[in-house]
């Protein structure tokens, strides 16, 4: 059966109709630049501080902060709580605040100050961070996906999951992307930092672009917040190599809203460049397989797939879709390509859809009753290379299906929907990719890393293995060199 979807573009058929859009437009753009004069000169909050990790892990982080007036950039830190030595002063009066730390010592806990206008963050005025050893044999972090409160009620779930990965005392953590509702909105970012401050003014962060960040001014507002080590001044993405992990940061939204060919020469340059000692995790936001709402991204599947696939990619980690799925994935073993131009060994990949950093999950967007409906593709088909069109169907997930042993924090009606493929099928193309487990809730996932294996655990808010209905399906695995 098929479903047509309305089309609810407008149709405007005479002169009269193109009069009323075009004053209703500049109304509106004019109203736009007041209020985003408005959001950039009245409505900052006193927001922070939180840390950013850098391109040089051991030696260099950057702490940061929002001032509701302009202030200068004020910072003491030292490795002496008492004695807080060293000096971090910029003269500009601002509201974005940057004291980015260099030449510091691997393995070392550092103190520092926390300014009078963000009293509320800590009584005594101080924090502290440990920057990593260099070279260490093993570490651990954790990844958490979208946080995006709309309001205070947001704010506490992402406080939630927040004291959660703290409790974990990860090295860093990556957040991978809507880390706001509106990247324009002051108000919004003060949603998130109210519930996040405490674990990002100790533990390093490193974040990807969302779409919700992205949006409304090109990633601008995102950029100011997060001083990342960008591949270039105007884009938002990156690299890191920690230790034996080269960590790949994608930006999914470019210019047309998508990635674009300079971002995919960069990336397989990384790819072909990784050392074969390291492992190699890639990190976006769009999600490139998933059954929910949002639901499979075709043009990064076709875009990225190949490439993780040559070049052995060891796991992929994304959001969007906000609720948990995990999908193996040996492209080309489903007897389908998405064009007839591979000639190497394929490569096993770990696909991890993450979405569950705070932000409302899928069941309020749908995804129990969404409509019926079948797509086409068209696939190269390896057995008689030929390309053919196939029909996909996706159908809502059970309600009956929940499971019934999660702990209270992990929905907030504590009933946690799952897709467990061999039981039941919610979408044709899920499957065909390699989907085995799926489960609408809050979570995190933690990676613990050493010179021979990445071992890749998923939990609950109160630090439980998620593990599926009757504890069948654990949701850990150890990833070897390949
Ligand atoms: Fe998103």
């Amino acid at each position: 059966m098929f479903l047509f979807l309305p089309d609810f573009k407008l149709r405007i058929s005479n002169l009269l109709s193109l009069e009323i859009c075009r004053f209703v437009f500049v109304s509106v753009f004019i109203l736009s630049v007041f209020a985003t004069c408005d959001d950039a000169d009245n409505k900052f909050h006193n927001d922070g501080p939180w840390i950013t990790g850098s391109e040089n892990p051991g030696q260099k982080i950057c702490i940061s902060w929002i001032t509701k007036n302009k202030t200068g950039t004020k910072r003491d830190y030292g490795v002496e709580p008492v004695n807080l030595e060293n000096k971090v002063y910029f003269e500009p009066l601002q509201n974005f605040h940057h004291a980015c730390l260099d030449s510091l010592i691997p393995d070392t806990v550092y103190y520092y100050s926390i300014p009078q206008e963000l009293s509320f963050a800590s009584a005594e005025h101080l924090d502290s961070f440990k920057t990593p050893k260099i070279n260490q044999e093993s570490f651990s972090f954790v990844i958490m996906g979208d946080m995006q409160p709309e309001d205070y009620s947001g704010s506490q779930r992402v406080e939630t999951m927040s004291a959660a990965v703290a409790l974990e005392e990860p090295e860093f953590v990556v957040q991978l992307g809507d880390f706001t509702q509106r990247g324009t909105v002051p108000d919004f970012w003060h949603y998130v930092f109210y519930g996040s401050a405490s674990l990002f003014s100790t533990y390093p962060l490193y974040g990807i672009i969302g779409n919700h960040d992205q949006d409304y001014d090109q990633g601008k507002t995102w950029r100011k917040t997060f001083p990342f080590p960008f591949e270039k001044p105007e884009s938002s993405y990156y690299f890191v190599d920690y230790n034996n992990l080269r960590m790949i940061f994608l930006d999914c939204y470019e210019q047309s809203r998508k990635i674009e060919k300079e971002q995919l020469i960069w990336l397989e340059d990384l790819l072909f460049t990784a050392s074969a000692d390291s492992f190699v995790f890639v990190f976006l936001h769009g999600s490139i397989y998933s059954s929910g709402m949002e639901n499979m991204d075709h043009d990064l599947q076709v875009k990225l797939t190949p490439l993780f696939d040559k070049y052995g990619v060891d796991a992929v980690f994304y959001g969007h879709d906000h609720m948990y799925e995990h999908y193996q994935m040996t492209y080309g073993d489903n007897g389908y390509l998405f064009a007839p131009d591979h000639n190497w060994p394929h490569n096993r990949v770990h696909y991890f859809l993450s979405g569950g950093g705070g932000a409302q999950l899928e069941s309020s967007y749908g995804i129990l009753n969404r409509f019926y409906y079948v797509y086409k593709r068209e696939l190269y088909n390896l057995n008689t290379e030929t390309t053919e069109e196939l029909l996909f169907e996706v159908r809502d997930w059970n309600e009956f299906k929940f499971v019934d042993w999660s702990p209270s924090s992990s929905t907030p009606a504590s009933q946690n929907y799952y897709h467990l493929a061999s039981e039941e099928s919610y979408q044709d193309e899920s499957e065909f990719f390699g989907q085995e487990y799926g489960e609408n809730t809050l979570h995190y996932i933690k990676v613990e890393i050493n010179s021979e294996e990445a071992f890749v655990t998923v939990h609950y808010p109160d630090g439980t293995l998620l593990r599926g209905p009757q504890k069948s399906n654990p949701q850990e695995w150890i990833l070897l060199k390949k």
